[in-house]
């Protein structure tokens, strides 16, 4: 055959193709052209079409590639848009703006520390979206990039006391912020309503926002106001938050923290089944049973280790335990937090049960949370998803491959209103990733927190490779994914 119109560009074969839906793998061929996925072949015959290249794959999964739908890479897809610590997981699409707090729309002036996660004062340049979207575009990062807009970023613009419940005259523009973000093509809205200058918010404050999101269209993601004693309360305030406003809402990184509440996912993961039967719900979790944010001594010596993630003041002490910070000092771990502070901490507050009964929850979605701004990451950062399939699903088997696959691509997809992603199909992005079933595996530990996981050998980002043989290629396939580009593909 002589290349033509017809040509393929690529064509991966002979590998398990395990679609994103579900479904049991199959061996087949996978045909792309340009950004998209063309045809796809079953049985060990060979690939019919003629492709400019073929990649033999035999004996490796090609699964969609993964979406990561809780990150704080706001600012990593601009200032290190090669993506290494998700590329090198096989993920293809990062979603931002998690926890209230979103790059944009946020000035320098507004800071405050929540925001630490994300960058410097200095980072925060974005007045509004637009400013920020066309910023993701010009740096073309590795990755695909959907965003949300944070609740705490609005109200840090808007509120001269943000600890404060809101005016009228304050709410107003916040709402005003909101609508531009979502005109420019932002997903939704996230809230963190844990966090000090978001938690003098009222349900009404919030509803009146999530409203705003609903009506365009977009999504509500909240880190609910308290995921220890108060859970259940917290959990019922965003439902009824988003059931008010008629909005989708998914719950991020579901947990139940501090040593009282082990076990409680059982009455958690319940409420959230009930609660479904009338609206529309999702969750995710990330894979290990602690977590982490900026360093409160509130949650410091109780009964559970911390380890410092990062000080300002104290950069050399990131990477150990509060505990022996303390004792060294001859304080308590509550004072050490305080004199460490400003800072970030990783919490080992949660039960490894509960993570793996929220992880095996079928509507669970795989979400990273992770930190690049830390000096000394949760793991998670590195980790997350070749977690998920070499221990959750290999070697502890609390679900099948598809299962897992489908938990990090289609049902992901789906929730968030990402278009034609997520699936192996003709018609779909050629977001792809190729990977060894028998292999694969997390590097990323708590002491040594930056290995890149091993057993990813593939990874396709709009048909663009950003990873070959195992090794990041340092291109940038990645696209913005607005809502309303995702609206107009998902109508056809
Ligand atoms: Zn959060
Ligand atoms: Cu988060």
């Amino acid at each position: 055959m002589t290349p033509g119109a017809e040509t393929l560009d690529l064509v991966l074969g002979g590998g398990l193709i395990v679609d994103g839906t579900g479904r049991p793998g199959r061996i087949g061929h996978v045909g792309i052209r340009g950004r998209d996925i063309i045809s796809l072949s079953h049985g060990d015959s060979r690939h019919a079409q003629a492709a400019k290249q073929v990649i033999d794959v035999s004996g490796k999964v090609v699964a969609p590639g993964f979406i990561d739908v809780h990150t704080h890479d706001d600012r990593a897809v601009i200032a290190t848009p090669d993506m290494a610590p998700k590329v090198t997981q096989g993920c293809t699409t990062v979603v931002v703006g998690n926890c209230g707090i979103s790059l944009a729309p946020m000035t320098q002036e507004a800071f405050q520390p929540p925001f630490s996660i994300l960058g410097r004062p200095d980072d925060f340049r974005f007045p509004e979206m637009a400013g920020y979207l066309d910023a993701v575009r010009v740096a073309k990062p590795a990755v695909n990039v959907a965003v949300l807009t944070g609740h705490m970023s609005l109200r840090l613009m808007a509120m001269a006391d943000p600890f404060a419940p809101a005016s009228a005259a304050e709410l107003e523009q916040m709402g005003q912020g909101l609508s531009e973000a979502l005109d420019a093509g932002a997903l939704g809205f996230s809230t963190g309503l844990f966090y000090g200058p978001n938690a003098g918010a009222s349900m009404e404050e919030v509803t009146h926002l999530v409203r705003i999101a609903s009506q365009a269209g977009g999504i509500y993601a909240t880190h609910i106001r308290d995921e220890r004693a108060g859970v259940i309360d917290a959990l019922t305030e965003a439902f009824d938050t988003s059931a008010a406003a008629d909005a989708p809402v998914v719950i991020s990184h579901h947990k139940c923290a501090g040593v009282e509440n082990h076990g409680r996912s059982v009455e958690t993961l319940a409420l959230i089944s009930r609660r479904s039967r009338s609206q529309r719900i999702g969750l995710d979790a990330y894979p290990y049973a602690a977590g982490s944010t900026v360093l409160d001594p509130r949650f410091v010596g109780e009964g559970y280790p911390v380890m410092l993630a990062w000080s300002r003041d104290y950069p050399h002490l990131a990477g150990r335990e509060i505990s022996d910070i303390a004792s060294e000092w001859g304080r308590t771990e509550k004072d050490a937090a305080a004199r460490l502070q400003p800072g970030g901490a990783i919490y080992f507050s949660t039960d490894e049960r509960d993570v793996e009964r929220i992880l095996a929850y079928p509507k669970t979605m795989i979400g990273s949370d992770g930190l690049p701004h830390d000096e000394h990451p949760h793991p998670r950062l590195w980790g997350t998803f070749p977690r998920v399939l070499a221990h959750y699903c290999r070697a502890r088997r609390v679900f099948d491959l598809e299962t897992a696959i489908c938990k990090m691509t289609d049902i992901p997809a789906r929730t968030f209103g990402l278009g034609a992603r997520g699936r192996i199909a003709p018609g779909y992005a050629a977001d792809i990733t190729v990977f060894d079933p028998d292999t694969v595996e997390d590097r990323a530990t708590f002491l040594e927190p930056q290995k890149p996981a091993r057993g990813i050998e593939h990874v396709l980002v709009a048909g663009v490779p950003a990873l070959t043989d195992g090794k990041p290629t340092g291109q940038g396939g990645g696209e913005l994914i607005n809502r309303q580009q995702t609206k107009r593909r998902s109508r056809g």
